[in-house]
């Protein structure tokens, strides 16, 4: 049945399992400040990363369908599991079928071309999730662009928690830092490049440099993200002309307000007043 709200305007909706997303939504901001946004935290569910393919799809098309609900015409995945584990299945299925003219766009294609831009050896590494890594998704889009790349991928299961219980600039985050940083140049130890394929991971960027090598490049796509989007609704207009134009933001949780409010006002270094979110 084809839905009967694909005629109005929206924000631009920005999703992740928690705060993560939060990392993508300043850099989309600085860059495309014009635009409206709804940020959505699934915090009662977070994490998504070691959850299965059918539970991470179940939950990322129920936020999907509470933002087209508040009107939202495009969302971004900003989480490297739910673009894994999801995004085909809304791209393929459920638009078609639902909503044929609402985009849903992910993260992992935009920060695989960078990726494979930067990179000198030829060797990349990749840190996500469990559920991101396992997915291979990073190695299946680098691969598309070229075939010749190698990929080591490496699952931190422990650094969403951390970032989540607000501990990811805390002394005892450096002992899971260090430990997955020195298990992925173990298995290779010629890789130049990391893509921190998390978008909680940024904010364990000092940390994760101090246990690189000074001439590692690493990747916090939030940037190249940004510069995607950007790009995006310049080459489709008909999608960029059903965005809103009022330079607000307005977040959401589904878990306390107040407490989303406290931690992601000091990730963002402003004053954030979230809402209640119910998605089922
Ligand atoms: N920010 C999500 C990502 O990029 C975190 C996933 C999780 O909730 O474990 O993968």
């Amino acid at each position: 049945m084809k839905n009967d709200l694909n005629h109005q305007l929206g924000p631009i909706g920005i999703f992740d399992s928690g705060y993560g997303g939060l990392t993508v939504l300043s850099e989309i901001r600085a860059l495309l400040p014009q635009y409206d946004y709804l940020y959505l935290g699934d915090n009662a569910r977070a994490p998504y990363g070691n959850r299965s393919f059918e539970v991470v799809y179940q939950f990322t098309w129920q936020a999907v369908r509470w933002f087209f609900e508040r009107g939202c015409q495009l969302v971004i995945l900003a989480c490297n599991t739910a673009s894994a584990k999801a995004l085909r299945s809304i791209q393929q299925i459920n638009l078609p079928e639902a909503y044929p003219d609402r985009r849903v766009l992910g993260i992992i294609r935009p920060t695989a071309e960078i990726a494979a831009e930067m990179t000198k050896t030829g060797h990349l590494g990749v840190l996500g999730t469990e559920g991101t890594i396992q997915s291979e998704s990073y190695d299946i889009e680098l691969k598309k662009l070229h075939p010749q790349l190698i990929i080591t991928g490496e699952a931190c299961p422990m650094w969403v928690p951390l970032i989540e219980n607000r501990e990811y600039d805390k002394p005892g985050a450096d002992y899971f830092v260090k430990q997955h940083i020195f298990n992925l140049l173990n298995k290779d130890p010629e890789i130049d490049t990391i893509i921190l394929g998390c978008t909680h991971y940024p904010l364990l960027l000092d940390k994760i440099k101090q246990f690189l090598p000074k001439s590692a490049e690493i990747i916090a796509q939030g940037k190249y993200v940004a510069e995607s989007l950007k790009n995006y609704l310049s080459r489709h207009p008909e999608i960029a002309m059903k965005c809103t134009l009022g330079g607000t933001v307005k977040y959401f949780t589904t878990e306390s307000p107040e407490k989303f409010s406290q931690q992601a006002s000091l990730f963002l270094q402003e004053t954030v007043y979230a809402e209640k979110a119910i998605i089922d």
